[in-house]
């Protein structure tokens, strides 16, 4: 594996596994023994962090100008002595009464037009002038006063931005923001959006109005630029956020808590302005899926966390037991809460962090789990298990910094979803993120390392791309992927692919559009679709049979060779999985979406033929494996997510991190267990 550095930690002088989560000291400023109390459990639970002030705008500045910053002090002075560090909030998650009261702009606008009371929290308009004067105040404010405190590591901007507004003030900036896209030419719109169809040419931008369920919803160039607009005016709401802190504390590095593949936002579009990347992971284990898929499911998340900036995230958030707004709220069973927590570290979170610290009294999130309960004691279930973690992390700083190292890229792109979701066709079986995770899982079985793009980053250096159902590529995308197959690349796309470009308009001359046809020397004429239930089979020459169900597109050899064809139907006999060598390298295109079977059997035959490095080889059923490297060391991480203890056969000597005991040969993991090894 190549030799490579380790990244420098978020906090300079505090080089260690963070492990702490948010804590709201100001819903208990009347017991200042409870606040004691806090510190001495942090200390117990191998805590070294608080992330504090997420919500807390309206005890900061309880009348507009007027601040009380004590609870504030007392929490930096407190955690500091303590030992540990905190990642200090902007509050613009929630606003105090008194800003919605005096400057209604701030409250959000629904698509109906329909102004929001005041109440709740993450509804703030992201255009209003108002809002972004108030906020960028209050950051202000903290940094100044917090600037030289030695407990302040990083900034938490807002908290997970999401949603729409669709105020007068957000029609104008959307409005504004076309105007430049489209340098002010209303035509240029007009061609993008397809506008001659039903009759829904513009004649003038102020025509222009965000989707509405009581205006227009059919235009997918207009679906399309909305979202995007939405990215790009949220962004815009977050720099300036982070521009009031930065003017003051120009080193203290700046994060938002992002949420996994959340739709509303492309956080390929905000990543440049975060110097780390941290997300909020909230896994349904232990449900009646295979816990397995669920482990491969929020694999790929924490893998494009790690991918956004190609260095260590943070895991920011996720419960020390269960949710509290899930329709089923589980508690994790014994050994999860570590599997889960370190499954992070292992895909290279340099943290573990929970919401909540101490639950809240009263108000919705009361029976949400915490590290503290009710009871306000450590004797508990929960409690152990997170100090059994902080004892774990405190014995990996040298893991801090180290990353695993990806041969194969899995391309996930927010654009193409938003076109796939708005496309009328697929209609109720679309399930682009679910079939993106089809795609990862043979990887995650076999212990291989994988990065998630969008399609717009460099894939260059990857042995093998993979990119199911790229409805949307843009000529460049195309390009990138012509020369990445012509240099030696090995390129595996799906049904559906290159369909439209960037303004959601058809190809014309045949899909997959442009050079891609050349590439995959095929020409994909027509998309059957399966009711449920219904399958068809890809039979290979040997007479191998996979079951095949939702899609089946109809496609033309025009230079590949079919691998597999289709067993039933009017299109018995045609190709269902292809292959094409072109330019140097390799280009498969499966026609159909299999239920996993096809994938996997074709996917680990690739990993073979790449020779795709792999943690650890020889993996039963549902255990992983990953390595963090750097600085010439190397940390492997045996995940087991079956409920029994399962035997796996070590490659060579390790020492266990948690126990100090040399381990080689074969070694049994305990049902939801996880090893942390060092290679010797
Ligand atoms: C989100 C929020 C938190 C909290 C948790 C509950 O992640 O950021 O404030 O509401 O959900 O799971
Ligand atoms: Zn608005």
């Amino acid at each position: 594996m190549e030799q490579q550095k380790k990244h420098p930690p978020v906090c300079a002088d505090f080089p260690h596994m963070i492990h702490g989560g948010d804590y709201n000291p100001e819903q208990w400023r009347d017991t200042p023994e409870i606040w004691q109390e806090d510190m001495r459990l942090m200390k117990l639970a191998g805590c070294n962090e608080m992330s504090v002030g997420i919500f807390a705008w309206a005890v900061l500045e309880p009348e507009e100008g007027k601040f009380d910053f004590s609870f504030l002090d007392a929490a930096m002075d407190n955690v500091y002595q303590a030992g540990g560090r905190v990642i200090l909030a902007t509050p613009s998650g929630a606003r105090p009464h008194w800003l919605a009261d005096k400057y209604p702009e701030v409250l959000r606008m629904n698509a109906s037009r329909t102004r929001a009371l005041f109440g709740a929290r993450h509804n703030h308009c992201f255009t209003s002038p108002v809002y972004r004067a108030k906020t960028a105040g209050i950051n202000r404010r903290l940094a100044e006063r917090y600037q030289d405190h030695p407990a302040l590591m990083a900034w938490h901007i807002s908290n997970e931005y999401g949603g729409e507004c669709h105020c007068p003030l957000c029609q104008q900036a959307f409005r504004d923001w076309l105007k430049e896209k489209y340098q002010g030419d209303l035509e240029q719109l007009n061609h993008a959006w397809w506008a001659d169809f039903w009759s829904h040419r513009y004649t003038s931008w102020e025509q222009i109005e965000s989707p509405s369920p009581i205006g227009e919803m059919a235009v997918h160039g207009h679906t399309l630029d909305w979202k995007r607009f939405v990215t790009a005016q949220t962004t815009d709401f977050m720099r300036n956020e982070i521009a009031a802190v930065k003017a003051v504390t120009p080193d203290i590095p700046v994060t938002t808590n992002l949420m996994g593949f959340f739709p509303g936002l492309d956080y390929w579009k905000m990543k440049d302005e975060l110097d780390f990347i941290s997300w909020d992971s909230y896994p349904d284990w232990h449900s009646p899926k295979q816990e397995w898929e669920m482990a491969a499911q929020i694999a790929m998340r924490h893998d494009l966390n790690r991918s956004l900036k190609q260095k260590p995230f943070f895991l920011m958030e996720s419960t020390p037991s269960l949710v509290n707004w899930k329709l089923v709220n589980k508690l994790k069973r014994p050994g999860m809460h570590k599997l889960s927590s370190l499954q992070a570290v292992a895909h290279g979170s340099d943290s573990v962090q929970y919401f909540q610290w101490r639950k809240s009294r009263g108000s919705s999130e009361k029976l949400h789990g915490a590290v503290v309960d009710h009871c306000g004691h450590e004797h508990t279930r929960v409690f152990r298990d997170v100090a059994e973690v902080g004892a774990l992390l405190q014995k990996l700083d040298g893991v801090v910094g180290t990353m695993p190292v990806s041969e194969t890229a899995l391309i996930y792109d927010w654009e193409n979803r938003w076109a796939i979701d708005a496309l009328q066709g697929l209609n109720e079986n679309r399930r682009y993120e679910e079939t993106c995770a089809k795609h990862y899982q043979p990887f995650w079985r076999r212990g291989i390392s994988v990065d998630v793009l969008d399609r717009s980053q460099d894939i260059s250096r990857y042995k093998l791309v993979v990119a199911p159902m790229l409805y949307m590529a843009d000529a460049a995308t195309i390009g990138r992927l012509v020369d990445y197959v012509k240099a030696g690349g090995t390129l595996v796309c799906t049904y559906l692919t290159g369909q439209v470009n960037e303004n959601d308009l058809c190809w014309l001359g045949g899909f997959p559009g442009g050079k891609l046809k050349e590439v995959f020397g095929l020409w994909a004429e027509e998309l059957d679709s399966l009711y449920p239930g219904e399958q068809n089979h890809a039979v290979t020459p040997s007479g191998e049979s996979y079951p095949v169900q939702d899609y089946c597109e109809l496609v033309h050899l025009e230079g590949a060779e079919a691998l597999a064809v289709y067993r039933d139907d009017f299109y018995a006999g045609m190709p269902a999985v292809c292959v094409h060598s072109y330019g140097k390298g390799k280009a498969y295109y499966i026609a159909c979406r299999d239920t996993g079977e096809l994938t996997d059997t074709l996917y680990g035959k690739i990993a073979d033929d790449l020779q795709l490095a792999r943690a650890l080889p020889n993996l039963p059923e549902g255990v992983t494996a990953h390595m963090r490297s750097g600085g010439g060391e190397s940390y492997l991480f045996i995940e087991n997510y079956n409920a029994h203890p399962t035997a796996v056969m070590l490659d060579g000597a390790y020492r266990n991190l948690e126990t100090d005991e040399m381990l080689q040969g074969e070694i049994a993991i305990e049902a939801y267990g996880i090893l942390v090894l060092q290679k010797s």
